[in-house]
């Protein structure tokens, strides 16, 4: 089955052909320079942007997967949750598309992409395992028991930790996005600089909060900046530590709670190379198997969105072209 995957929730176009599972082409133009001198996304300059680039973006795919659009057997178009004027983009194309090329539709949930973004790789975990997603609008903890079921067993109760790396990133002066940007910086410094506070909440739960750890570290930088120069490496380093501990910590306590023997992240921040070295190690511990996507997989992509729509469509058929967008999963 040829699948033509088309991703719009946030700041990239992309679009991808699969045959099955496997990628034949996988392309996407981001919108990072239009939205880095404000400093985080203009949601209405994302939506004309993506107006702009949809169906080129779609053309390149088609060209590089060296495929007709009558040959496409199912359009697997992101249906939320993100940015309402940028879903209505990419969806409204792809109901347009399936309506004039009577080719089904399927509507994705862009959290089922992130936790099936592993099985991009060669070597993909088995059912069940524990998924943490994390990206600029969501950090949950999900317990996934087929290609098509997933339980939510934890989320932010306030700020996506992504959310997070961009916000402390912009009080610091470094430009959208801000995860690289931190990541980067943190390289050379000290994680132990500062102990920024961990919101473990209660011993039970499996929720997070990153907006305290914001505030500290906005009031850490304030006091600083008074008396001395900022050494902007250790606290990059020390505020993504303080992440990085909380996320690993709260997934593998849901894997011991649950039985479960294998971990795996998703979104934007799993790309994070500290992120990855601290779930091996602390897997390994465990003894828990961890699996982390190929980088290009952590950001969005719409291969992600082909490969779920798949097994979403071969599972329960087309979605209906009267349905509309979401702004928040209904995963779980
Ligand atoms: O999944 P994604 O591409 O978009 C959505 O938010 O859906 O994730 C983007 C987020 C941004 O907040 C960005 O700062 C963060 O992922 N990010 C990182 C890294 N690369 C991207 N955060 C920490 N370390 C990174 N290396």
């Amino acid at each position: 089955m040829l699948i033509l995957g088309i991703e719009s929730s946030c700041d990239d176009t992309a679009a991808a052909v699969l045959d099955d599972t496997v990628i034949l082409a996988n392309v996407l133009t981001s919108q990072d320079g239009i939205h880095t001198k404000f400093g985080g996304i203009v949601p209405e300059l994302a939506s004309r942007t993506h107006m702009k680039a949809i169906h080129p973006i779609v053309e390149n795919a088609l060209d590089k997967a060296g495929v007709q659009l009558s040959q496409i057997d199912l359009i697997a178009a992101t249906r939320g949750p993100g940015l309402i004027g940028s879903l209505l983009v990419g969806y409204s194309y792809s109901k347009a598309l399936s309506y004039v090329s009577n080719i089904p539709l399927i509507g994705v949930d862009h959290l089922a992409g992130h936790i099936l973004s592993v099985f991009l790789d060669k070597a993909p975990p088995c059912f069940p395992y524990i998924a943490l997603i994390v990206s600029g609008g969501t950090t949950s903890i999900f317990l996934a028991e087929s290609y098509t079921s997933f339980k939510l067993l934890g989320r932010t109760r306030d700020d996506a930790a992504g959310e997070a790396f961009d916000k402390v990133a912009k009080l610091l002066d470094l430009p959208y996005p801000g995860g690289p940007q931190i990541a980067g910086n943190a390289e050379d410094g000290d994680p132990q600089y500062v102990h920024f506070p961990r919101a473990w909440l209660d011993d039970s739960s499996l929720d997070f909060s990153f907006s305290g750890l914001k505030t500290a570290v906005l009031n850490h930088v304030h006091q600083q900046r008074q008396h001395s120069e900022l050494p902007l490496g250790d606290i990059c380093a020390s505020f993504q530590e303080a992440v990085v501990d909380v996320l690993s910590e709260k997934t593998i306590a849901a894997a011991k709670r649950h039985n479960i023997d294998t971990v795996v992240i998703g979104g934007g921040v799993s790309a994070n190379r500290r992120l990855r070295e601290v779930f091996y190690e602390r897997c390994a511990a465990n003894r828990l198997s961890f699996y982390a996507p190929n980088q290009r997989y952590c950001t969005d992509n719409a291969a992600m969105i082909a490969l779920a729509g798949y097994h979403a469509f071969t599972h329960s058929g087309p979605t209906s072209l009267d349905e509309d967008v979401f702004s928040r999963s209904n995963l779980g």
